[in-house]
């Protein structure tokens, strides 16, 4: 036994960031960014916090699952950085929904929320859980340096939700690592104990991008062909897919490599940049918020990050 998606969410903050407006910020422009990464707007946190984004997202999931957080076994937050080093971040979702379940962190960057689900599919398939609640969700204008124009006109904040119950919409999932840190890589800051002996850099998001480009490409359609054939069906036999939004040029080399119409491919990047584990998640709300998938379509899920992480998977819809 597995698990079938039951309800989705997303929330993203208020405040809409232009290109125009970072181009008063930073040495960029509206067409750089634009004809460069797809990306024409970003949401930014300034009056939310990370919780109340997760808990937005998350009544929205448990609302359109017909789910109350009573009925909740499990919570799985995928995220880079929650409020807190600790307590964890689904512990704080856990004490704000006032539910009483286990919860716990993955950290696996902007695969987070495949890795959340591979996870979450353990737990199902051990009959350990009936209902499990799944938030992927970054807060990266934390961790971006706003003087850098090669990493902050990329990114912005939010993330989804989804509630998990019984059922067999998951076809298959793959997650992979290949430990690396010299390629993307946020520092803690400053270590304040007076015995540490190591220098300190700036808790800032560290990339090389054309690596980052490379690795993505080639795991994106990697992973993308690698979950159809695992789920048994064929790249024709696809529906739909949701692929990482980091930089619609990775997304539309991925759909010049695939024999999957390219209108079958979920684009949000231009409206919510790269959203890092919350990007799959929000381009799952948004679909289902569309009306896009049908009972019975598969939806490929494909997403790869700092790690570096990869996660891949293919879901059947089995919702009216
Ligand atoms: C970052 C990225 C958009 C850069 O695109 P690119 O086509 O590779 O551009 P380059 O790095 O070659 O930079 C080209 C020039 O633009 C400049 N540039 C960089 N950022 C700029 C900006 N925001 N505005 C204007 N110019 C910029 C660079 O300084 C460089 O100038 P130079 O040639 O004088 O040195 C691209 O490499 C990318 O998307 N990488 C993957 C990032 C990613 O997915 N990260 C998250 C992973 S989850």
């Amino acid at each position: 036994m597995s698990f079938s998606i039951l309800g989705t969410g997303k929330a993203v903050p208020e405040y809409v960031l232009t290109n125009d407006e970072l181009s008063t910020m930073v040495e960029t422009s509206d067409e750089w960014i634009s004809t460069r990464t797809g990306i024409k707007r970003r949401h930014i946190c300034k009056s939310e916090t990370i919780t109340e984004l997760c808990i937005k997202a998350s009544n929205e999931a448990m609302q359109n699952a017909g789910v109350s957080a009573k009925d909740l076994d499990l919570i799985i937050c995928a995220t880079l950085r929650g409020e807190y080093i600790t307590p964890s971040q689904a512990c704080v979702i856990q004490k704000e929904l006032g539910a009483t379940c286990p919860a716990f962190d993955i950290n696996a960057a902007c695969s987070g929320f495949i890795y959340a689900l591979d996870v979450a599919d353990g737990f199902f398939a051990r009959g350990r859980v009936k209902k499990v609640l799944v938030i992927a969700l970054d807060n990266l204008s934390n961790i971006v340096d706003w003087k850098d124009r090669n990493t902050c006109v990329l990114f912005g904040d939010g993330g989804g939700a989804a509630v998990l119950g019984e059922g067999d919409g998951l076809k298959y999932v793959e997650i992979t690592a290949k430990g690396d840190t010299s390629v993307l890589q946020c520092p803690h800051g400053e270590n304040t104990s007076p015995f540490y002996e190591h220098p300190s850099k700036p808790p800032y998001l560290y990339m090389n991008g054309p690596e980052v480009y490379k690795f993505a490409v080639v795991s994106m359609v990697r992973g993308i062909r690698n979950a159809i054939r695992k789920a048994g069906l064929t790249e024709e036999e696809i529906d739909w897919v949701i692929p990482h939004q980091a930089n619609i040029r990775i997304i539309e080399t991925a759909v010049s490599k695939l024999k999957i119409p390219s209108e079958r491919f979920i684009r949000t990047i231009s409206e919510y940049g790269n959203t890092s584990g919350g990007s799959c998640a929000i381009a799952l709300a948004d679909s289902v918020e569309k009306g896009l998938f049908k009972k019975g379509d598969n939806i490929v899920f494909c997403a790869f990050g700092a790690g570096l992480t990869t996660g891949s998977c293919v879901i059947t819809w089995d919702k009216d």
